[in-house]
């Protein structure tokens, strides 16, 4: 299944350890390439970055998301401050103004789910002590369209003792409903994947019977009960569809406790978009640190409107410049990112295996090793050889 078109990656180092861990992307990405004959070709953008700001005032061109929409993907690194720390003098902007094309990029191509695996990989660090914790495989989405992000509000009287602020939140019955949606498809495909893999996780339900398979829904609806109240019901009502899926529900505060107490009882997690912010920063700890945690932007819907992959992490400015990140968060997530596109060319699917094998194998062998940026990318290109 190929046919024929050459699918286009916007490639967007950003800022910080982001053009570190890039450049060990496309050293893999162009072995694969070129050893498999991929219909793939990526274009290097400067922006958005720090460094653009500094040249033009701004983090992208003025017509940036149209010349971004051209693509079939977006591969980006990180955005933020560029690092390192230890120079005072570096150009740092707001965090608000260094990550505001993501939140554009993320509204303007209606990247509405946001996909992070939580999963102990072998060879990872495993900050739990309970053995358990070796078990933890859960998937965790979170909504990326509205919500807490949605960044409507203002600043009355601003700087004056009387100073008002106002952040206000949207959440749409269609908004909820489709990531719901998405997240007992997710659950139902996982569980189909074990059986074909000959496992099988078993999910107690409330009245004792048991499941393949479950969705776990956060809110806070104890305290945003207006919000929290329509996630519930839009929750039983898709439900009602699934009912080889199990279904649980767990208040944001209690769920980052479980996530620590027993992260491996959970399957598929489904968050509003802070909410899933916040929980897919400890969810990465928890499948072994924010350097093998991959992270993907997507539009189920519509294709022809570029999804955008980026790790977990930022721009690590504590680290930056020093050859000392880890890449392998950037390559799951360049893995995903073929993956996904390979949903419609079955060589690029394969070339996501491979990758993601080989990324995975290395990590499994030297994880426990304290290793560069590029040492890591070479072991891993030895692997692909
Ligand atoms: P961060 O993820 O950049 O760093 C947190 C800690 O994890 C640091 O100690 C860092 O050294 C370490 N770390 C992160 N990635 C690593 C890797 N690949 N290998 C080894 N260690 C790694 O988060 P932080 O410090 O809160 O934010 C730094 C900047 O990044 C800020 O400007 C923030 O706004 C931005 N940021 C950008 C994101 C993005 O582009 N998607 C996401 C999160 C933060
Ligand atoms: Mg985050």
């Amino acid at each position: 299944m190929n046919n024929g078109k050459k699918r286009r990656i916007a490639v967007v180092p950003g800022d910080g350890i982001g053009p570190e861990v890039i450049e060990q992307a496309l050293r893999l990405l162009s072995k694969l390439r070129d050893d498999r004959g991929l219909t793939l070709e990526w274009e290097r953008l400067d922006w958005p970055s720090t460094a653009w700001h500094q040249a033009h005032g701004r983090m992208m061109p003025e017509d940036g998301l149209k010349q971004l929409e051209q693509y079939d993907a977006i591969l980006l690194g990180a955005l933020g401050d560029p690092g390192p720390l230890r120079d005072p003098s570096r150009y740092v902007l707001p965090d608000s103004v260094s990550l505001s094309p993501l939140l554009e990029m993320r509204k303007g191509f209606d990247q509405w789910v946001c996909e992070r695996p939580a999963r102990q990989l072998e060879g990872a660090r495993q900050y739990l002590a309970d053995p358990r914790a070796a078990d933890t495989d859960m998937l965790v989405i979170r909504e990326n369209s509205e919500g807490e992000y949605v960044g409507q509000g203002g600043r009355l009287r601003q700087g004056q003792p009387g100073e008002i602020a106002t952040q206000t939140e949207i959440f749409t019955r269609f908004g909820t409903e489709r990531i719901i949606r998405y997240a007992f498809e997710r659950a139902r495909k996982r569980a189909t994947e074990r059986q074909q893999a000959g496992e099988t996780r078993t999910f107690k339900q409330l009245d004792d019977s048991e499941r393949e398979s479950q969705v776990c829904i956060i809110t806070k609806r104890n305290a945003l009960r207006y919000w929290g109240d329509m996630y519930t019901e839009v929750f039983d009502e898709v439900a009602a569809d699934y009912p080889d899926v199990g279904t649980t529900h767990e208040l944001i505060d209690a769920a980052c406790m479980k996530f620590v107490q027993a992260p491996w009882q959970f399957d598929v997690v489904v968050a509003s978009n802070l909410q899933g912010d916040i929980l897919t920063d400890l969810a990465a700890v928890i499948s072994g640190g924010l350097g093998v945690a991959p992270s993907c932007n997507l539009n189920p819907d519509d294709r022809s409107r570029p999804s955008m992959f980026e790790p977990t992490h930022g721009s690590a400015p504590d680290i930056a410049g020093e050859n000392k990140a880890d890449p392998t968060a950037m390559l799951f997530t360049a893995a995903r990112m073929l993956d996904w596109l390979g949903e419609e060319d079955s060589a690029l699917a394969e070339a996501a295996w491979q990758l993601h094998e080989a990324v995975a194998a290395d990590l499994a062998a030297n994880g426990d090793q304290t290793r560069s940026t590029s040492a890591i990318g070479d072991a891993i290109l030895e692997r692909l050889k």
